[in-house]
């Protein structure tokens, strides 16, 4: 299947520049040489990528987003979406354990100060640190603003209790940006978002957590005892929190929605090299309508998921802000949802042998589940669409 990019006389185009070509390119090779090989085995074993992820630091694939001049660099959301959809082809695990740094320093990126950006993200373009995003807990996932960790200022300090559950790449961070309330009688408007070394004391991973897919990626609880942490590892002031996470997970769920393009774009063309070659009733499968119509679905529901992606990611970088809420939503279900039907009809296209682990799209759809999860529900994401359509803003 061949993405479409050439220019048109409209004004609008879907031509990547000589530079957007480079960089997908160099993102496509590092998949299919440097996690394609190895992604059998850390599914298996459950296995951190750490040489995989210094690698892509190595190579420039980390930290898209931060600026250029804390030493990042500094490309767009849509650039993002070049790299993400190759990564995740490759493995999704291993492409979300290179890629949630952009989570995890998302708040620091847009609403860190000077001081926060210079201290939090340049060391992250140093050397291969991951950091991490604290805002899902054992009894507030979809409903963050129940959350129940607590930030209570004393001095120049603040002390957090409580605890963080499904947080990716915790157990292999630094640092994570956890979101606690300041005020718990204010609801939403009660939180706030702190930057806590995870080598504070009082800090404590509970526990790895075994996952049905996407099983590189570390996913990890941890607790919070009296963790200590100054006032300017706040974010913003008290009780911008719930905002500031939100307008995080606007920013970065087109980059998650992207990766689930690339696990659908995997299975697509798994199934497409299948069908050719396996034969059934004296021709090969492809002949089959039952089989062709499904992946004539496919390879129409990859290219519409990967064009939301884009569009939701331009709208970003055009500075639209709230205005992107609702792109950001529409890619992240859109996207999420099909993955989970791509894989699953291209096990179907597999047949038996679909449904062993030794043929490569059984795993594809124990991946594609959590795209249906993380960062959002594809109900959460119906809840954003519908709130934007029905409730109007006054910002
Ligand atoms: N940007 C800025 N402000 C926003 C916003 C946005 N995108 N969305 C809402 N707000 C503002 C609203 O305007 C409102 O402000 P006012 O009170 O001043 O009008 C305020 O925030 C409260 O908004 P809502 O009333 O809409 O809030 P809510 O409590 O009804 O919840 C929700 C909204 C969309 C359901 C939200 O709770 C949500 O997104 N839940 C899903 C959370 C999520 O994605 N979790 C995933 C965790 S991260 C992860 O998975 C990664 C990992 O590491 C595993």
């Amino acid at each position: 299947m061949t993405t479409i990019e050439h220019g048109t006389s409209t004004g609008v185009s879907f031509a990547l520049t000589d530079e957007q070509k480079a960089l997908r390119e160099l993102a496509r090779e590092f998949a299919a040489n440097e996690i394609r090989p190895v992604e059998h085995e850390h599914d298996v074993d459950m296995r951190h990528p750490a040489e995989i992820v210094a690698k892509a630091h190595a190579v420039g694939l980390m930290n898209l987003h931060v600026p250029e001049e804390y030493g990042g660099p500094g490309l767009s959301c849509f650039d993002g979406m070049l790299v993400g959809e190759e990564l995740y082809w490759g493995c999704s695990g291993i492409g979300t354990s290179i890629t949630a740094n952009g989570l995890g320093a998302g708040p620091v990126v847009l609403f860190g100060s000077d001081e926060q950006k210079a201290r939090w993200l340049a060391p992250l373009i140093e050397s291969p640190i991951l950091c991490s995003f604290g805002l899902s807990e054992p009894g507030a996932g979809s409903d963050v603003a129940s959350m129940k960790t607590t930030a209570v200022r004393d001095g120049d300090d603040y002390v957090l209790n409580g605890s963080k559950t499904f947080i990716t790449n915790a157990g292999y961070a630094d640092w994570t940006v956890v979101f606690a309330k300041t005020d718990s009688k204010a609801g939403s408007k009660g939180m706030s978002a702190f930057i806590v070394p995870m080598d504070a004391t009082g800090v404590t991973i509970e526990q790895h957590l075994d996952k049905m897919g996407q099983r590189a990626t570390d996913t990890s609880a941890f607790a919070l005892q009296d963790v200590r942490v100054p006032v300017e590892n706040r974010i913003g002031e008290e009780g911008d929190g719930f905002k500031i996470a939100m307008a995080t997970l606007d920013f970065t769920r087109p980059g998650t929605a992207v990766g689930a393009v690339g696990v659908a774009r995997a299975a697509y063309e798994h199934s497409v090299a299948y069908a050719r070659e396996r034969v059934t009733f004296d021709m090969p499968i492809a002949m089959h309508q039952g089989v062709n119509f499904m992946i004539a679905d496919m390879a129409t529901e990859v290219e519409a998921s990967r064009l939301l992606c884009w569009q939701a990611a331009w709208m970003l970088d055009e500075g639209l802000g709230r205005g992107a809420t609702l792109y950001s939503s529409f890619a992240k279900r859109f996207a999420a949802d099909t993955a989970m039907k791509v894989t699953t009809d291209a096990v179907q296209v597999f047949g038996g042998y679909g449904y062993m682990k030794e043929y490569p799209v059984e795993k594809l759809m124990r991946d594609a589940k959590l795209f249906q999860i993380y960062e959002g529900t594809s109900q959460i994401q119906r809840l954003v669409i519908a709130k934007e359509i029905f409730l109007p803003r006054a910002d």
